[in-house]
């Protein structure tokens, strides 16, 4: 029997981009696939894309012309463009780039095992319809053993924010069964997992139809799999933060007090532009209520600057909330407009440099707030979770606390997985560092890398 053919695959964008391309490689392996972290030692070259932004569609065709050089030398080899950018240019990239063998959305997935056989025999392939009822509930991702996973609990988006091409891109929003959900965290704790980061775009509209369960029923059912396991999620939408949802979070210790709750602006104006369906009061209530009960939570957000109209008031709103919430941390982008949605259609009158500008200053007086608030832990002691060795040193190790702080410490007698006490004895803006409150040194296993988000 000849060997398997090896798949090769590079992922672009957020969370939900590196789950699915888990879930193509479970597919991929299913038919029989192997995969392979060598590029030179592919058959088949998949790239999952992400078209959020402009300046990510930009850094992907500059990948996509290194795969071009590539396949001109192996001409043998299959070439596939999956995601976001697939959704969004289907023919085009089929049109244009000739090179490429196959142009997959995120919908279709289930077919590429068909496709890429046809293409190995140089039938090039085409597959971009987007479902109303497809979760993959039924397959299992092909991941990386590590502490930390990614669980997808839903698809799509419904909420239609006018500037964000996801509903086009991603479909129409549909929930994955509570059950088949709880099982698949069964077998990750099973497997030595740590912590589960439960995604979707909107996980608070998280719906099991026929169990009748809401997002809190889920979160509670997946803490109660394993109590020494962290649970994550994100991302939430500020409308949908209900009260059960927060007391949910409160209530189990292994449900990290960190909730990512994006504002996108601090202005009435812009957030009624944006389609939000908040105003900055109910925004700041929500706030109010989460820090009310959950203690010591940490909140982190997402602001785009220079939205079209936005002006020097609309801006200074904005700083303005930052400085009134003194979120944990914050991810900030620069307005970037995207073919079909209705921010599209308004004059994007504000300036490129003006764009740099507003965001430059959001950036500031975050780090600023991030660095006080990361100072307040200074003598006190933190529980981390250890992932391994810090990329940064050899002689430290790395590790986050429930709240989701970068600690950094000297390498000790503990391994990728386990819980320790440091004492933090100073920090920056971004990373807390600390002396372990244990015993001699030793080596540590493999870690888990963490994907933050592009900025700007
Ligand atoms: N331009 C800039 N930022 C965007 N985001 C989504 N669409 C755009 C866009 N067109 C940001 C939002 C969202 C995060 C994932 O990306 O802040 O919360
Ligand atoms: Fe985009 Fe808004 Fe949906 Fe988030 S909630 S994915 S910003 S449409």
């Amino acid at each position: 029997m000849s060997n398997p053919r090896k798949v090769y695959l590079e992922t672009y964008g957020c969370q939900m981009n590196l789950a699915d391309s888990e879930l193509v490689q479970g597919i991929m392996r299913n038919a029989g696939y192997e995969r392979t972290a060598e590029l030179a030692a592919a058959d088949v070259v998949l790239v999952n894309t992400c078209a959020i932004r402009e300046n990510a569609e930009q850094r992907i065709y500059g990948r996509l012309g290194d795969f071009r050089h590539y396949k001109r030398k192996n001409p043998g080899i299959v070439i596939g463009v999956l995601g976001c950018m697939a959704e969004r240019l289907k023919r085009e990239l089929m049109e244009t780039d000739s090179w490429v063998d196959l142009v997959v959305g995120p919908d279709e997935y289930r077919r590429l095992p068909d496709l890429v056989g046809h293409a190995l025999v140089g039938e090039r392939g085409i597959a971009v319809r987007l479902s109303k009822v497809e979760t993959y509930d039924d397959i299992e991702p092909l991941r990386t053993e590590g502490i930390s996973a990614w669980v997808s609990i839903m698809r799509g988006c419904d909420k239609f924010c006018t500037f964000c091409v996801v509903p086009y891109t991603r479909g129409r929003e549909r929930s994955r069964s509570l059950q088949s959900i709880v099982r698949e965290v069964e077998n990750l704790s099973a497997r030595g997992f740590k912590e589960v980061t439960l995604l979707g775009q909107n996980v608070n509209s998280y719906r099991d139809l026929d169990g009748g369960y809401d997002f809190a029923d889920l979160l509670d059912a997946v803490a109660s799999v394993d109590s020494s396991m962290r649970v994550r999620f994100t991302t939430s939408h500020p409308q949908d933060m209900s009260t059960k949802l927060i007391e949910t979070i409160a209530g189990r210790v292994n449900i990290c007090n960190y909730v990512h709750l994006p504002v996108q602006s601090g202005s009435d104006r812009i957030l009624e532009l944006m389609n939000r369906s908040y105003t900055r009061a109910q925004y700041l209530e929500r706030i109010i209520e989460i820090r009310n009960t959950i203690p010591a939570v940490s909140i982190s957000t997402d602001i785009i600057a220079g939205f079209p109209t936005e002006t020097e008031g609309d801006h200074q709103a904005t700083l303005e909330l930052l400085s009134d919430v003194r979120f944990d941390g914050a991810f900030t982008f620069k307005y970037s407009p995207r073919e079909k949605t209705k921010a599209w259609a308004l004059p994007d009158g504000v300036p490129e440099e003006m764009k740099i500008q507003r965001l430059n200053e959001i950036i500031d007086v975050q780090r600023s707030i991030s660095a006080t608030l990361n100072a307040q832990h200074i003598g006190q002691t933190v529980e981390v979770l250890v992932e391994g060795p810090s990329t940064k040193s050899t002689e430290d190790l790395c590790g986050r606390t429930e709240s989701n702080r970068m600690v950094i410490f000297p390498r000790c007698d503990v391994e990728a997985g386990q819980y320790l006490m440091v004492e933090i004895t100073r920090s920056n803006a971004a990373t807390l560092f600390g002396s372990p409150l244990q015993g001699p040194r030793v080596a540590v296993q493999n870690s888990h890398s963490w994907i933050s988000e592009e900025q700007a």
